[in-house]
């Protein structure tokens, strides 16, 4: 049963003296009972509530109830237990809610804690409760903003024109940016000391001098060698892409820059001709640009195609008239034709440095073509410095974003 405070008739001190020890003894035993700091705050406030506590009780039935000639003994008594209860009350020990720190919470294997909210523990007092409000994350807040990055309008446009020819079944291949004149030239039909080497301002690495000329390294100046690479792998039939960055002995300007990009293509199998090479780039055209652009072809020469051809589009600027409205329009250079790429048949001499792995020149036949990346850029997004694309200014690229 629990402690209740009883009526007193008896005013002696034995009686009072009784009755003291009663209280206390009560006391003392729920004070043993308290197991947690929740149980804690209801043992304090069932003793020492101002308003309803077991102390004011006593203090209204005993010392108010008292005849006068027992007042004082009556108060001495009371003033006792005051102070043995309030010591009591603090002597009682509980274990302190730990802390909220990180790994409390998901640990599975810690018994939940009273603030967990569960119907079967007692509820939080007042300390665990300022404890976690001091802690306590407010989630209407608004978060902190993280500008989101973009992709760099250089490597969008290379990832579009990829995904052109990925969806025409094309693989992509990539290779060394440091490559040897084996690779860059020898394999593709540039012989030693051939003039067509000239057209490609080389930046060779230095120290080379000591090996024999086709292993010596130099900074690719196309994505050309990378066909060589693959089909040292790769048997026939293939096709594939090749994205990259080259180098060229080029000084910065508005439309140059020593490091730009390319994509190479290259499709081998039996039977390939001229016409699979204006289809498959008539279409990737108009994927790109448009359906209402048209194809041009040209004749031209590259060492490791055979005829060979750059491909020319109807201007996607002014719309292949030349003029925007009364000016001449810059980008065609008021021609209605812009060049996009350097293409042709894969000359047999190509072949023949990979014969081994089935590319036997008189079995197989293919066609490849290399475009520069930047230059569409800049069309693309009407820029008109190359320069923009590579200094890193953010002011620059956030116009992308
Ligand atoms: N590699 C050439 C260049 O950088 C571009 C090129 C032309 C690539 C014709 C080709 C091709 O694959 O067939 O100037």
């Amino acid at each position: 049963m629990a402690y209740t405070v009883p009526k007193l008739t008896d005013y002696s001190a034995e009686a009072l003296e009784k009755a003291v020890s009663e209280c206390l003894a009560a006391c003392e035993a729920e004070a043993d009972e308290v197991r947690n700091s929740a149980e804690l705050k209801l043992f304090r406030d069932r003793w020492m509530a101002r308003k309803n506590g077991i102390l004011t009780q006593i203090n209204e039935v005993w010392l108010k109830g008292s005849p006068k000639d027992a007042k004082r003994d009556a108060g001495r008594q009371l003033n006792l237990i005051k102070e043995q209860v309030g010591q009591l009350v603090k002597a009682v020990k509980v274990p302190r809610v730990p802390p909220l720190t990180e790994d409390y919470w998901p640990n599975p294997t810690t018994t939940a804690p009273a603030w967990h909210g569960r119907p079967d523990l007692p509820r939080l007092c007042v300390e665990d409760e300022a404890l976690i409000a001091s802690q306590r994350v407010d989630v209407t807040l608004p978060g902190i903003r993280r500008p989101i990055g973009a992709e760099h309008p250089v490597i969008r446009t290379m990832h579009e024109i990829v995904g052109v020819f990925q969806k025409l079944g094309y693989s992509v291949a990539e290779g060394p940016v440091v490559e040897t004149d084996y690779y860059n030239f020898e394999a593709l039909n540039f012989p030693p000391n051939h003039p067509a080497r000239d057209t490609q301002d080389t930046l060779f690495i230095a120290g080379q001098q000591s090996k024999p000329q086709r292993e010596r390294l130099l900074l690719r100046t196309h994505t050309s060698p990378v066909q060589i690479r693959t089909m040292e792998k790769m048997r026939p039939p293939i096709r594939i892409v090749i994205p990259g960055t080259v180098h060229r002995n080029d000084p910065p300007d508005a439309s140059h820059s020593p490091m730009f990009h390319q994509i190479e293509g290259l499709a081998v199998d039996t039977n390939i001709t001229f016409g699979d090479l204006k289809g498959t780039l008539d279409h990737a055209m108009k994927a790109l640009f448009g359906t209402s652009v048209k194809t041009h072809f040209r004749p031209s020469f590259f060492p490791f195609t055979e005829p060979s051809a750059e491909l020319y589009v109807t201007c996607f600027i002014c719309g292949g008239s030349g003029k925007r409205g009364p000016d001449p329009c810059r980008p065609c250079k008021q021609t209605g034709w812009i060049e996009v790429l350097g293409c042709g048949m894969v000359d047999p001499n190509v072949f023949e440095f990979v014969k081994d792995n089935g590319y036997d020149p008189k079995k197989v036949s293919g066609f490849a073509f290399g475009m520069g990346v930047d230059r569409l850029a800049l069309l693309k997004y009407g820029v008109d410095d190359i320069q923009l694309f590579f200094q890193g200014d953010v002011r620059f690229l956030e116009q992308f974003g």
